[in-house]
């Protein structure tokens, strides 16, 4: 409940001016409140005094983008009249600034770009706490930062390889409509301040000129805002999917995820920030167990907090640094699951996860020391994606191994064994075979013999 008292200061404050400007769903409600307290009403119009500016950007979008304001006028900022002038409206001097049409004549600048710098005005903690998380800086790294990246996301997947030169747009096409949407880049402006190469926008870890970073709409979409979206599953469905990351999928087919589906409609999901708890709902959402307050812990804005293990890079170690801290996080998710488990069965999960990360680590070592064998004999193929070992070993951390170790940490047992452990094994026999070989023939095969679409 931080803040709420200062928060409700504002809505107080800026109520007014919508209720002049529009002829809105808003502005009833404000009718309503109006009968209730006339005068407290009355007398903060005068502290803060109307802004003729704001009310002509929600007139004229009404026509223009009535979309927009239809969903504006949907979320609570509104009600609180907190408007596009709030939070588009920049400094003449801002890289970003330029004029749309109907401001054009006046003094008044805007972006279509809004980073979280902006909602740090008024939501200081929140954006705090996400700068500190994985989804903010290191999100776009593999975009911006990692020459490994760069280089599949231009050469290899944009063709780079086949001839397709990094000034043609459809170099770009990997990157704008797949990395970038849930990575987040960095955007680039042209001379009228507005962004080039489609470089936004972008997914949760954006860069913007300005140097900020984060686009916070990524779980609770423009221009609703909507806690209540936050807090359901497909709010990170968007982007934690798919081969590599199925989380989404694992969660449905978790006891929680069925619960989930079968009794979600009922569930209360509009609470107040940290009052959202057991009662509610009857089983934990992404939000419940990374993110949201729950008996004596508050709401965190860094999605790292809860955390042990890194269960997404190649070698799965207690995270440290810049990626969280691990012993903490443990503890921390261990109190989540203590609101609605008692300490055996809890005790068990965690040790089923530390189990499937040894498990896996030991795989990831066994193909490690294979391939320093290989390497130190010049077995390796100079290019990493027509080579069968290096292709498989991909596969064995980034695909089969990432589904059996967060299958096993969120309870999904069709993507721990069959998606997961299953494939791993096979996968791992499979870089034996090739192992065996190349060290009995000394040289490498001809054809690689991986299938491109990878053992899916
Ligand atoms: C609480 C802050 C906030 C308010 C209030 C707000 N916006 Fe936005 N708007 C955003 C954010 C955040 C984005 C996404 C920007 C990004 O990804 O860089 C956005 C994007 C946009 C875009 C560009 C994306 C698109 O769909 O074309 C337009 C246009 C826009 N807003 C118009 C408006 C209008 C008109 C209003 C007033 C009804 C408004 N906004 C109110 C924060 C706000
Ligand atoms: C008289 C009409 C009018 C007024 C007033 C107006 N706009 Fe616009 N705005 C438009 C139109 C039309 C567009 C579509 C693009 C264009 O014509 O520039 C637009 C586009 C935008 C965009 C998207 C720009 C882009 O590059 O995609 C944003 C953001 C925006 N307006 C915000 C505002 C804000 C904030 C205000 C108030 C400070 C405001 N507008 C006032 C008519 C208006
Ligand atoms: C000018 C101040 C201001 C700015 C700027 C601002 N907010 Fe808010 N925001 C508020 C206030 C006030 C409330 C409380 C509304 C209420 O509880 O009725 C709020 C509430 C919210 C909520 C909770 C909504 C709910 O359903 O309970 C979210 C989410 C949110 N803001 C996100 C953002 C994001 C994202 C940005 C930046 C794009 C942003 N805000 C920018 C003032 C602001
Ligand atoms: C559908 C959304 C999506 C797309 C598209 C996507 N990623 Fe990711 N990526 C994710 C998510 C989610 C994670 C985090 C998974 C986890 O923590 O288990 C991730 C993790 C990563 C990581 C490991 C995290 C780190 O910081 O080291 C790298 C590297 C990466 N992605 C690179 C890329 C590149 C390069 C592309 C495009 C060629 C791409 N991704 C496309 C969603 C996506
Ligand atoms: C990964 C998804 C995600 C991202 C990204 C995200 N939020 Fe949230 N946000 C949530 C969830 C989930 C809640 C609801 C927590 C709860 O259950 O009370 C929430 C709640 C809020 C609230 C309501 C008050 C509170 O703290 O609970 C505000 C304000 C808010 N977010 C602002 C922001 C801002 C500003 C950013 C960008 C820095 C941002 N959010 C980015 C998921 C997200
Ligand atoms: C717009 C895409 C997007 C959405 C939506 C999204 N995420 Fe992520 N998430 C990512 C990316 C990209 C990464 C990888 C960050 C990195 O490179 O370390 C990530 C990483 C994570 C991580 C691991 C952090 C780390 O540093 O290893 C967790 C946990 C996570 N997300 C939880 C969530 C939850 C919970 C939600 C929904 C409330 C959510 N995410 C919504 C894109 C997204
Ligand atoms: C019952 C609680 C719970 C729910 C529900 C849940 N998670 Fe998790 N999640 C965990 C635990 C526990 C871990 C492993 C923590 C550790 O490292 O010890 C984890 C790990 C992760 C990771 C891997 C982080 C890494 O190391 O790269 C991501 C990403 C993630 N969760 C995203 C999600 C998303 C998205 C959802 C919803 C679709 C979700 N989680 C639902 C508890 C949960
Ligand atoms: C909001 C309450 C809630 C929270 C928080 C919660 N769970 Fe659950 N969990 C449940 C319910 C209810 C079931 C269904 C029990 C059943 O199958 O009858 C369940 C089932 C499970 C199951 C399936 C096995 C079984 O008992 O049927 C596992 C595994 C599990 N939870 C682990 C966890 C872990 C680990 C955490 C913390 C990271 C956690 N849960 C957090 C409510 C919760």
């Amino acid at each position: 409940m931080k803040g709420l008292v200062g928060k409700m200061g504002i809505i107080c404050m800026t109520a007014c001016f919508i209720a002049v400007g529009a002829n809105s769903a808003v502005a009833q409600e404000q009718g309503q409140q109006k009968q209730t307290s006339p005068k407290l009403h009355k007398e903060l119009v005068i502290k803060r005094g109307v802004r003729p500016e704001a009310t002509k950007c929600i007139e004229c979008h009404s026509k223009k983008t009535p979309g927009i304001i239809d969903s504006w006028k949907l979320g609570k900022m509104a009600h609180a009249a907190v408007s596009c002038y709030d939070c588009h409206v920049v400094e003449k001097s801002s890289p970003m600034a330029s004029q749309c049409s109907g401001l054009k004549g006046t003094n008044i600048y805007i972006s279509p770009m809004v980073s979280s710098k902006t909602c740090s005005r008024c939501h200081p903690q929140e954006v705090e706490q996400f700068l500190k998380s994985g989804h903010a800086k290191l999100a776009s790294a593999p975009v911006v930062d990692n020459k490994k990246m760069i280089n599949l996301i231009y050469n290899l997947e944009g063709g780079g390889f086949i001839g397709n030169k990094h000034g043609n747009s459809s170099n770009w096409a990997s990157r704008e409509a797949g990395c970038q949407m849930c990575h987040g880049g960095q955007v680039e402006l042209g001379p009228d301040h507005k962004p080039v190469k489609n470089t936004w926008p972008g997914g949760v870890g954006t860069r913007y000129p300005d140097g900020s970073i984060g686009t916070c709409t990524v779980c609770h979409t423009r221009h609703q805002f909507s806690v209540t979206e936050a807090r359901k599953p497909e709010a990170c469905a968007s982007c934690h999917l798919g081969p590599d990351h199925p989380d989404i999928e694992i969660y449905i087919e978790s006891k929680h995820g069925q619960i989930f589906s079968t009794h979600g409609e009922d569930w209360e999901w509009d609470s107040a920030p940290d009052a959202w708890q057991p009662g509610d709902y009857t089983a934990p959402t992404c939000a419940t167990c990374h993110m949201s307050g729950i008996g004596d812990l508050t709401t965190t804005h860094n999605i790292n907090e809860r955390l042990k293990w890194d269960l997404v890079h190649k070698k799965s170690v207690i995270r440290s640094g810049e990626r969280g801290d691990g012993e903490k996080g443990a503890k921390l998710m261990r109190q989540v699951c203590a609101n609605c488990h008692g300490p055996t069965q809890i005790t068990k999960e965690i040790n089923t996860l530390d189990d499937a990360v040894a498990l896996y680590n030991m795989y990831w070592d066994g193909a490690v020391k294979m391939k320093k064998e290989l390497a130190a004999k010049g077995l390796l193929g100079k290019d990493p994606w027509k080579d069968g070992f290096q292709e498989l070993m991909y596969y064995l951390w980034h695909h089969t191994g990432r589904r059996a170790r967060q299958g096993a940490a969120m309870n999904g047992p069709d993507y721990a064994h069959w998606h997961g452990f299953f494939q791993v094994f096979q996968v791992y026999k499979d870089l034996q075979q090739i192992y065996d070989w190349r060290m009995k023939n000394n040289r490498i095969e001809d054809l690689s013999t991986v299938m491109s679409s990878g053992p899916l």
